[in-house]
């Protein structure tokens, strides 16, 4: 039996010569697939380092510890953040796959999601300087550009915590969700396409 593949007008589906849908055959490359799963892994570690830091016991040496690892993983994410982007601008990705709807939704997740790697370490910075703390990058202090400012204060609380770290959370089970629900019922290879 034949094993071509036809695009029909519909992107969403590409279906052999008997009709059955088949997986998509297009795939990020390697640098997009290590992008993304490195920062990935790093932003499950910034929620983990956040948590461990909460769990230390105040003005503990490992409270000072964690809070250190939390800012240098996060320095991280931003500079690999803006490398990636800046790599993606100059290299297109597959086509996201669906219908004209799907599409929308799912390329805005994305444009959601690299705002977030971008935004929320900045965020964190104006957090952590705007308390009149250091910055540590793996042993490297950078001092506080800003001194205490409390209206900084404000603004990087309401971004680096609560309803907008909460928002962030929401955005990333959807995504995640969204690959599952291709990958097991939909059953048509759009994570193999990230793996
Ligand atoms: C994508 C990167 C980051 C994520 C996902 C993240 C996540 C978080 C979360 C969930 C909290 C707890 C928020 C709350 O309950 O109020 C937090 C707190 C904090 N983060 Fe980040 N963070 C990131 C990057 C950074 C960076 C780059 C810095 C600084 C260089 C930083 C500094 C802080 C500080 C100072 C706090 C408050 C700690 C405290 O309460 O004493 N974060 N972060
Ligand atoms: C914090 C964690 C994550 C972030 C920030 C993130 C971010 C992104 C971004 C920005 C893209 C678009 C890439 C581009 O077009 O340049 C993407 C694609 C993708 N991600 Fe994630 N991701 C995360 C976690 C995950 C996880 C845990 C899974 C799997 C369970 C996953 C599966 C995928 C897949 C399958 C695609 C390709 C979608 C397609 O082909 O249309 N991601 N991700």
């Amino acid at each position: 039996m034949s094993t071509q593949t036809t695009q029909i007008s519909s992107p969403s589906k590409i279906v052999d010569e008997s009709g059955r849908l088949q997986p998509y055959r297009d795939r990020y490359n390697a640098t997009a697939r290590l992008f993304h799963w490195t920062i990935a892994l790093l932003i499950a570690g910034m929620f983990l380092t956040d948590w461990m830091r909460g769990a230390a016991e105040r003005g503990s040496s490992g409270r000072v510890w964690w809070l250190s690892a939390h800012e240098s993983l996060g320095l991280l994410v931003l500079i690999l953040s803006i490398v990636r982007l800046g790599w993606r601008l100059a290299h297109p990705a597959p086509a996201v796959r669906g219908s004209p709807l799907v599409r929308k939704a799912a390329e805005a997740g994305h444009v959601l999601l690299y705002l977030a790697t971008l935004g929320l370490p900045l965020a964190g910075i104006g957090r952590a300087m705007s308390g009149g703390g250091d910055v540590v990058f793996f042993g490297l202090v950078i001092p506080s550009m800003t001194g205490r400012n409390s209206l900084l204060s404000t603004i990087t609380h309401f971004v680096h915590g609560g309803l907008v770290m909460n928002l962030l959370l929401a955005l990333i089970a959807g995504h995640v969700i969204a690959a599952l629900w291709h990958q097991f019922l939909r059953k048509d290879g759009t994570l193999q396409r990230m793996l």
